[in-house]
């Protein structure tokens, strides 16, 4: 089920870092009832980006109303020491489970953990690293995140020069591999990013900091192509 929400049809994956928390429960309805099956979460230590945002106890909170409505969780780690928190996450309920690039040297271990966690393994890189670094560990990719804006907080402007760097990802990953695009992700930079080559596409502020999420998720749908 896991895998074939990744590898499948493009999806729009809203992020729960723009939701209402003293409602959560009710904005991750909308949202699903609308159509989303791919939930993002974005775990922050206050190390590797400056704020502290959700932990395994969030995970583990919403993930019984997420798997029984047929999505996934798609966890995405900006901590430092990634590896350290992989069996935490898995247990938690996460499906995928992203690291970063910059944040560990042992990438291959942490990739290779998060598979032997029984998750979707995935590699975010910040806009300054280079798509080339991910030919080491083509292999042990599930999903490739192509941040298109700096990692740390929601609201910020895409940045126009990402979809060259999404298509650069997309020649150098086996098919088997998704790409994903997440920051400043909207109606306007989402159909360049699939044209690009990206299939999941993380939305914050354009699904929850609109007046009615349903709507604006159905909007990113049209947008991107998705389903
Ligand atoms: C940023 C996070 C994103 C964030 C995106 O560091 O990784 O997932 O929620 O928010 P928007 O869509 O508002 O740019
Ligand atoms: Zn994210």
């Amino acid at each position: 089920m896991a895998a074939d929400l990744l590898q499948g049809s493009p999806r729009i994956a809203p992020s729960i870092l723009s939701a209402d928390f003293s409602r959560l429960g009710a904005q991750l309805a909308e949202v699903m009832d609308a159509g989303a099956r791919v939930i993002h979460v974005d775990v922050m230590d206050g190390h590797f980006v400056p704020p502290i945002t959700i932990g395994p106890l969030v995970v583990d909170a919403i993930a019984a109303q997420v798997h029984d409505g047929g999505g996934l969780l798609d966890v995405h780690l900006m901590i430092e020491h990634p590896e350290r928190q992989v069996a935490e996450f898995a247990r938690a309920g996460a499906d995928s489970i992203t690291l970063h690039w910059e944040a560990t040297p042992h990438v291959h271990h942490a990739l290779g953990a998060v598979r032997e966690a029984g998750c979707g393994a995935g590699l975010a890189l910040n806009p300054a690293t280079p798509a080339e670094v991910v030919t080491g560990v083509a292999d042990l990719i599930d999903v490739a995140l192509c941040m298109t804006v700096n990692p740390g907080w929601g609201g910020q402007p895409f940045i126009a020069s990402s979809p060259a760097k999404v298509a650069a990802l997309r020649g150098l990953l086996p098919a088997a591999a998704a790409i994903e695009v997440d920051g400043g992700v909207d109606v306007e930079s989402a159909p360049r990013c699939a044209e690009a080559g990206a299939a999941l596409f993380v939305a914050g502020s354009a699904v929850f900091g609109a007046a009615e999420p349903a709507e604006a998720y159905g909007r990113l749908v049209a947008a991107a192509g998705a389903a």
